[in-house]
């Protein structure tokens, strides 16, 4: 789908967006439109339920004198609670519905309502990014009735009075862009094309490009390093397991990076603890924190973002076999500390334990986020509007709970307490990798923290409930696949760490 910006003119063909707001009050494109159509829009208003509440729609389609293929007219709700996540959202509902309607091109003039404290171009840029969102599609695996599926509007412009403004604004917005499809694109792939080396040598191609210096470390090197943990999740798998290491140094000339870390269980079967059939559905995107931490690094190399940025990705496979580590095994991992294993389901705290250790000792970052899907009993919690936030830091916290609260990839923060930590206790080890009752998110949090060294700021996302879900939920996600957490390390990257 193809997005610009221009001035506004009155050629319009396609379908011609215009705006409301809550009481029904026409911006003034709208006005334009009732008037270019004969009053066809307040004429529809009086047999509608359209009072502009945000996401409402009315349209007129086929309107009698006009160019345009239809007048849509949405809702933006009350004028001074319009904000950039509303208005991304309100892109992407224009473009399901006229996806849905089959519409080729549009124009969206939506003017900034009095009231509002959005300027004109973030206005246009914000809608652009929700609009771009909902275009993408994961079809490379369809082969028939390709028509049926495609989405057929192809041209958005996006009509505004300050172009300028709005194509610098959505420079950055497009590299984020890019980073979520390129996440999304990941989670969706199938295990049996995406396991570890493939990943790998996809976050090479695409970050390299950029100007990402990417090392890949395979289990040769992780084996004489000490990789214990990592390496026993993928020691049943015929796939090689890697570690993906990727610098990104747009700050200053060797200042302290902020980390970030991912889990990246391509595919998490159980071991041989075995998953049940439904539960096994969809593990492919087990690796969904590797995919954000990757498409989080190409957003920020693509906006040439001001900041030391280092992602460090754990990719394994998660499978049995004869050869497959056992419930009742002990690991020695990175650190040094031992590990029995009683539950070889329990394997993102063990891949994380020694990639955190790694980044703690390589780089000594001055901030460190871990993403992962990493608890069933996090979806639990708090189902899918939001991440649990683990963390040792109360202003990481808060900061990234704002950055949630603008992006609308909002964090709950949930406890880490000694208490917890004693339910890993191990009879024979330092630690087990389960708690074995209740509160499994927090104890798998407590595990990791076992894993952090003192002074560093770190904070674990656990993802398992965000990263993947259907499009019912939001509108401008697609099903499966979300690239939830690029949007947000983003903006926390841009509001403290440039
Ligand atoms: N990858 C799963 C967590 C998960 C579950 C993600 C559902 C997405 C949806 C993780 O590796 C896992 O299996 N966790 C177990 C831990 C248990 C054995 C202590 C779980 O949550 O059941
Ligand atoms: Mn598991
Ligand atoms: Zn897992």
């Amino acid at each position: 789908m193809q997005i610009s910006f221009v001035a506004p003119s009155n050629l319009t063909t396609g379908a011609w967006v215009v705006g409301a707001t809550d009481g029904g009050a026409l911006l003034p494109a709208a006005v334009a439109a009732d008037k270019a159509s004969g009053g066809a829009l307040t004429r529809a208003l009086k047999f509608s339920r359209f009072t502009g509440k945000a996401g409402q729609m009315l349209e007129v389609l086929a309107p009698a004198g006009m160019r345009a293929s239809r007048l849509l007219l949405v809702g933006l709700g009350k004028a001074d609670s319009v904000d950039e996540k509303g208005l991304e959202t309100l892109g992407a509902q224009i473009v399901g519905r006229l996806n849905t309607a089959a519409e080729t091109a549009a124009s969206i003039e939506i003017d900034v309502p009095k009231g509002s404290k959005v300027k004109k171009g973030e206005l246009a840029a914000h809608l652009a990014f929700g609009a771009k969102l909902k275009s993408y599609a994961f079809d490379k695996y369809r082969t028939r009735n390709l028509d049926e599926y495609e989405k057929k509007l192809k041209t958005v412009r996006i009509v505004t009075p300050d172009t300028a403004a709005a194509k610098t604004a959505h420079a950055g917005l497009a590299a984020v862009a890019d980073g979520i499809f390129l996440a999304r694109d990941l989670v969706n792939e199938p295990p049996n094309i995406l396991y570890p080396a493939e990943f790998a040598r996809r976050a090479r191609t695409q970050l390299s490009k950029l100007g990402v210096k990417v090392e890949i470390l395979g289990e040769a090197e992780m084996k004489k390093r000490g990789f214990g943990a990592l390496l026993g999740v993928g020691q049943g798998s015929a796939r090689e397991s890697q570690l993906v290491v990727m610098q990104w140094n747009g700050g200053k000339k060797g200042g302290k990076p902020i980390a970030l870390v991912g889990k990246g269980v391509c595919f998490d079967s159980g071991g041989l603890s075995i998953k049940v059939g439904a539960g096994m559905q969809g593990m492919k995107g087990d690796m969904a924190g590797a995919a954000c931490v990757t498409g989080t690094l190409m957003a920020l190399a693509t906006r040439k973002a001001k900041v030391n940025v280092v992602g460090v990705i754990g990719l394994v496979e998660n499978m049995p076999d004869g050869g497959a580590f056992r419930p009742d095994d002990v690991l020695t991992s990175l650190s040094g500390q031992t590990i029995e294993v009683l539950n070889t389901d329990a394997e993102g705290r063990l891949v994380l334990a020694d990639a955190l250790t790694y980044t703690q000792q390589r780089f000594a970052p001055k901030m460190l986020i871990d993403l992962a899907t990493l608890t069933g009993a996090i979806v639990q919690t708090l189902g899918y509007e939001h991440a649990g936030i683990f963390s040792n830091d109360d202003q990481l916290v808060s900061r990234v709970q704002a950055a949630g609260r603008y992006t609308g990839e909002r964090v709950w923060q949930l406890p880490l307490d000694p208490f917890y930590d004693k339910m890993i206790r191990s009879k024979i080890a330092d630690m087990k990798n389960i708690g074995g009752g209740n509160s499994g998110a927090i104890t798998a949090a407590q595990f990791l923290l076992r894993f952090i060294e003192k002074g560093t700021a770190w904070a674990h996302l656990d993802i398992a409930g965000v990263a993947w879900q259907d499009g019912e939920q939001k509108p401008q996600i697609p099903s499966w696949g979300t690239g939830w957490g690029v949007r947000l390390l983003n903006r926390l990257v841009k509001e403290h760490y440039e």
